[in-house]
């Protein structure tokens, strides 16, 4: 697979006569994609039924006269003001009960039947266009699903869209109110139309409740998405992607990616840094003009594993891109520093080496007017060259001189639960109990021993290419993984908090964990502040989370006041609470020395990525790193032959 470069562009923004330059320029630059149109409905379709769709044509003929395939994509994430005229009742509502209105983006409801007909409709006339236009080579639905949290809507049109949903999961309110438990203070109902939505309860609703709510959220994102799917592959053979995010966990991405060829995300590293990630002030202060050094790549993996869904095939082979690089400072993070030069080189090169087919940068031009006005692009706002151009220009050139790269299968694989996540958020129990965290951590142990990772979906059933096998916090385990479990010869690691909930969000009885042949009971669990820890008898503590375990297994750790922290049966390992960076790294180090695997403890910064040809290296820091030999620069990436 050719690996290759792009850009996001709004000509609507633009006067028609800057296209061409604009064009010219693109494929100067060396970039092959340009993604367009999905915010442009007022202007396909200026009211109602009346579309003007002549200057898409012209756009779409500039940019594929200059040499440039274009990704088109379908406006729903941006219904025009004349839609809520005529679907007044559309909008989302936020869990205060107040309704999300017109002036931004994003204003509809995924249940809503009105607005899907409308999505149906302009998306059919897109495909009919444009399907066949061989300047169209891929297709992306809507925009960044749950941005600006919009899966989870208690509006009106949700409420009835819910209640069927329940009715056809349940068939019987007898039946809803025994998988919830609805006996407990008299929360019984005679009939689903009693049912209301999980908010403006008196205190916490049920939990039963809340996760039928959040998989019912997730299904609509699943819908609304195949609505446009299917209309667009009647009429084009060209791949479709949609852009996901960083961080978000509203739907069931895996499920969403079962219906599209590509699974692309949107990186902003320094927005992530500033706005999501949980650090102290000094690291983040290290990283600030550069970004976490693995919230990207875990993205890239989990994404990689998204994109394989619909084709099958190997996790380490799914489709995937970038389908929006940041270029330099955004302007929705708390802070916005200037990335460091270099850094839009390294941030490209790095989606490279963990398999992405395309990297396009958001956006060509700084617009000057409206909401993202102080978003960079890879021009100014007076057209003149921002940094990243001649960075992107730089990506380009090594791409044309460098062989295929590949993508290599992980020893280790790591289970990526997005019901987990909805499930400790419902209960967390600690109130900064974050599943996602306890994911990234794990997966920043692996790579700080220098490891390549595959996320895997929690109903992966063949865990036999993988040496280790990780799954911290999964609230279900699936019978498919349970059974790949016991049929497993590697060795794995379970927990803390995994196989603790059934399907309905109850305590499992008997108690957790129910692992294959180990004999092992979580007795008693406890959460913890921040700054408070359990200590291990081997050195480093559990934080945020322990657990008491009454077992007959082997005991291979202890905690310092006696109990069990790690236990072992076969091959299945179970850790019995949060471990910190230092417990993390001599466990996961031990284990992947048992496992045959060989670990290389890298510095604070300096990531490895090992493609199926090419060793690359990432200096994340902000000044040169020595290592093996070699010097990599600050914000610098090396790479050579395997
Ligand atoms: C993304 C979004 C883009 C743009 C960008 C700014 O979340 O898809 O449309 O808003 O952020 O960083």
């Amino acid at each position: 697979m050719k690996r290759t470069l792009g850009v996001c562009y709004y000509p609507e923004h633009w006067e028609e006569s800057e296209w061409v330059t604009d064009a010219s320029r693109m494929a100067e630059v060396g970039l092959t994609w340009v993604r367009i149109g999905e915010f442009a409905w007022s202007r396909m379709e200026p009211t109602y039924g009346q579309y003007d769709l002549n200057w898409l044509d012209r756009a779409i003929e500039t940019l594929g006269a200059a040499g440039l395939k274009v990704v088109l994509g379908t406006p729903t994430a941006t219904p025009p003001r004349w839609m809520l005229t005529r679907h007044p009742d559309m909008l989302a509502y936020d869990k205060m009960g107040n309704p999300r209105g017109f002036g931004s983006r994003r204003h509809y409801d995924f249940a809503h039947k009105g607005y899907r007909t409308e999505c149906a409709r302009i998306t059919e006339v897109l495909a009919k266009r444009y399907g066949a236009n061989p300047y169209v080579a891929a297709w992306q639905t809507d925009n960044e699903y749950a941005c600006h949290n919009t899966v989870l809507s208690y509006s009106p049109t949700a409420l009835v869209a819910f209640r069927n949903w329940l009715a056809q999961k349940y068939q019987s309110p007898q039946a809803l109110n025994r998988a919830w438990g609805n006996v407990f203070w008299s929360m019984e109902y005679a009939s689903f139309d009693e049912v209301g939505l999980p908010n403006l309860t008196v205190t916490e609703a049920s939990p039963a409740h809340v996760m039928d709510f959040r998989r019912f959220a997730s299904d609509m994102v699943v819908e609304f998405n195949r609505i446009q799917t299917d209309i667009i592959r009647a009429h084009s053979t060209a791949p479709i992607a949609h852009n996901y995010m960083g961080q978000v966990t509203d739907f069931d991405h895996f499920a969403v990616g079962a219906d599209l060829d590509i699974a692309s995300w949107d990186a902003y590293p320094i927005g992530f840094l500033s706005d999501r990630v949980v650090a102290s002030a000094g690291y983040k202060r290290r990283f600030l003009r550069q970004g976490d050094p693995d919230f990207q790549a875990f993205h890239h993996d989990l994404y990689r594993a998204v994109g394989a869904q619909r084709h099958g095939g190997s996790v380490a082979e799914g489709r995937w891109w970038i389908m929006e690089q940041q270029p330099g400072p955004v302007n929705w993070a708390p802070w916005n520093p200037d990335p460091l030069p270099g850094m839009a080189r390294l941030w490209a090169h790095e989606a490279f080496a963990h398999g992405a087919e395309a990297v396009c940068y958001f956006r060509w031009r700084q617009a000057p007017f409206a909401q993202e006005q102080m978003h960079a692009g890879l021009l100014r706002p007076d057209c003149a060259p921002a940094p990243a151009f001649y960075e992107a220009i730089e990506v380009a050139r090594e791409l044309a001189a460098m062989p295929q790269v590949g993508t290599a299968r992980a020893k280790a694989g790591l289970v990526f639960d997005y019901a987990s996540d909805w499930a400790w958020a419902t209960q967390p129990q600690g109130c900064d109990f974050s599943y996602f965290r306890l994911v990234f951590e794990t997966y920043r142990g692996l790579r700080r021993l220098g490891l390549n990772v595959d996320i895997l979906p929690p109903n992966t059933r063949d865990l036999s290419p993988y040496a280790i096998v990780l799954a911290p916090g999964v609230a279900t385990l699936s019978d498919a993984f349970l059974a790949a479990l016991r049929s497993y010869n590697g060795l794995s690691l379970i927990g803390p908090r995994t196989n603790s909930k059934t399907a309905n969000f109850a305590i499992t009885i008997p108690l957790p964990p129910n692992l294959p042949n180990m004999d092992a009971t979580v007795a008693r669990v406890g959460s913890m502040p921040p700054d408070c820890v359990e200590p291990l008898a081997d050195g480093g503590a559990f934080v945020h989370w322990r657990e008491k375990v009454e077992t007959t297994a082997n005991v291979v750790e202890h905690t310092a006041d006696g109990w069990p922290a790690l236990i072992k049966s076969g091959g299945i390992h179970y850790l019995a609470g949060w471990a910190d960076e230092a417990a993390l790294t001599r466990i996961l180090g031990d284990l992947c020395a048992q496992a045959g695997i060989e670990t290389t403890p890298l510095p604070e910064g300096l990531r490895l990525r090992d493609s199926a040809t090419h060793r690359y290296l990432f200096n994340y820091n902000a000044f040169a790193v020595e290592w093996d030999g070699r010097t990599i620069a600050p914000a610098g990436v090396d790479w050579q032959l395997l």
